[in-house]
């Protein structure tokens, strides 16, 4: 479980994130909305480790991870994959090196991380004879399928995807959509989704709901088109009718 206490995290002197509560199931997706820039990324960094609160506390299974040592952090958040916004792959790296690299880093020999590499293609519906492409001769959508590979390649036991499927059609998407599903169900990983995407509703166990520094719902998917929660119903109707207003 991923229990989130009264997290505040500002950046020059302003609030992004306002005394937020949140907790994260084990084992299920839950997917976080909310209009761009509220302030949905430096929320999954500051769960990753990536950028440090201001206040509150961040427990993941009862270990309370904003106070543990450089190098504590360092080992635990191996147990954590983050899927960056925008693939952000390593354009000068070929997919096999993009995939293995945290084990190449960690001296492990190409022989014996190439298998390793086709199996966690493979698990994303690639096939190997990719891995030797560069990033910049592959589509939009396997791009986000090679950095979700490459997060798999560490076992972990909770994924963070930043806008998984922000920018690709809408095939792609439910290919997309349906892989973390399918994973979600083999692997059994806590996974939190951040998205812009009404789609996702039907993949995910949980919806949470940022606005203005704090969660304003959170709720089962499956009842969300029925919510009477203001913010929700604005939210959706804001979505369904034109584009997201921006601030
Ligand atoms: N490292 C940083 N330094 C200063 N301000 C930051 C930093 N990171 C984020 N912010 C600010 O925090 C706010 C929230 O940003 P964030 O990237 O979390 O938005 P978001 O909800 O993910 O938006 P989008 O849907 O467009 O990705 C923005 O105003 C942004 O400028
Ligand atoms: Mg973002």
């Amino acid at each position: 479980m991923i229990t989130i206490k009264h997290l505040t995290k500002e950046f020059n002197g302003r609030k992004v994130l306002d005394n937020l509560n949140l907790e994260l199931p084990d084992g299920k997706m839950t997917v976080i909305i909310g209009r761009s820039g509220e302030g949905k990324s430096v929320l999954l960094k500051s769960i990753i480790g990536l950028l440090y609160p201001t206040s509150g506390s961040i427990s993941i299974d009862n270990k309370e991870v904003t106070r543990l040592s450089e190098r504590e952090r360092e080992t635990f958040y191996k147990t954590c994959g983050y899927v960056f916004q925008f693939a952000a792959l390593l354009d000068s790296l070929t997919v096999f090196e993009n995939v293995g690299l945290s084990l190449l880093e960690h001296g492990l020999k190409e022989e014996e991380v190439r298998p390793l590499v086709i199996e966690k293609l493979a698990l994303v519906e690639l096939h190997s004879d990719i891995m030797d492409r560069y990033p910049s001769d592959l589509s939009g959508g396997m791009r986000k399928r090679v950095g979700i590979a490459r997060t798999l390649i560490s076992h972990p036991s909770i994924i963070l995807y930043d806008e998984p499927t922000t920018g690709l059609d809408p095939i792609t998407s439910r290919v997309v959509h349906e892989l973390m599903r399918d994973m979600q169900k083999r692997l059994k990983v806590t996974s939190v989704i951040i998205s812009h995407d009404l789609e996702v509703f039907k993949y995910v166990d949980y919806v949470a709901l940022l606005y203005e520094g704090n969660i304003k719902y959170f709720g089962e998917a499956s009842t969300i088109w029925e919510s009477d929660n203001p913010y929700i119903y604005q939210f959706i109707r804001g979505l369904t009718t034109g584009p997201i207003q921006q601030n």
